[in-house]
């Protein structure tokens, strides 16, 4: 009845090493599984087993070797691999949402505006849209105990448990259909911890599909509703 959110199908991945005199590394093998909505699937295998380039494919970061990623974008399945520019843009400005374990720090924008962007861009010319985007950002850097002294400071120079929380408020102010999150808890005090642990339990029982790496058993027992072992993969 319910359409999987995400359809990955013999999804492989080789990696072609330039600098190696063309080496190839497969890094993925034959990789299917689905995603509903309301499951929070956890990628689990050790470091190298290729889960941060897994969430890379269902993102189309990466571009697969082999194989099928479908992602329901509400009227239907959009292939990735083939899909448009636009659409790649479309999708991941209104389906995807991916927290990657590391911020990109965009110079001279302010925490506040780099949490809100997702928002304000949603906002068009409304000004109360605009107001509202910001004022969810201040909440998200809230709950996640930015001190709002900070608010307006670039996170260039934040230290890595702060970027890393700036990165989750921006991934989480827009809800999405899909949510990959790649290790987001790992430089993370207890508190906040268990903070972005309620953060996603709310967002999948909201309905979202969450495909994620956590690092933290805690964290992963808590959130996870199944587990797809990395080492079916190769
Ligand atoms: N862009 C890339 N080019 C070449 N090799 C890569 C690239 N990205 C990842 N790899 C290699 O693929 C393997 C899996 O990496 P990764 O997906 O980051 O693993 P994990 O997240 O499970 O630790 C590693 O051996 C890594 O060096
Ligand atoms: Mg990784």
């Amino acid at each position: 009845m319910h359409r999987p959110a995400i359809r990955v199908e013999g999804l492989s991945k080789t990696f072609t090493l330039h600098n190696q005199g063309g080496a190839q590394l497969q890094v993925l093998r034959n990789v299917s599984f689905e995603v509903h909505p309301g499951e929070c699937v956890a990628l689990d295998g050790a470091s190298g087993a290729g889960k941060s380039s897994l969430l890379k494919l269902i993102h189309a970061s990466y571009l697969a070797s082999a194989g099928s990623i479908r992602i329901d974008d509400g009227s239907g399945a959009v292939e990735v691999g083939t899909a448009a520019p636009r659409e790649l843009m479309r999708l991941r400005r209104d389906v995807i949402g991916y927290v990657s374990q590391f911020l990109r720090t965009v110079p001279r924008v302010a925490a506040l505006d780099v949490v809100a962007e997702p928002l304000i861009e949603e906002a068009g010319d409304s000004l109360d849209r605009a107001r509202d985007a910001l004022q969810q950002a201040e909440g998200l850097l809230r709950r996640l105990r930015i001190p709002a002294r900070l608010w307006q400071v670039p996170p260039a120079t934040f230290s890595g448990g702060e970027q890393q929380r700036v990165n989750i408020a921006r991934g989480f102010i827009r809800r999405k259909a899909v949510l990959l999150l790649d290790e987001p808890t790992a430089s993370l005090d207890a508190d906040n911890r268990i903070t972005v642990t309620a953060m996603i339990n709310e967002a999948r029982q909201e309905g979202a599909a969450i495909v994620g790496i956590f690092h933290d058993v805690r964290v992963r027992e808590a959130v996870a509703t199944r587990t797809y072992d990395m080492r079916q993969a190769l």
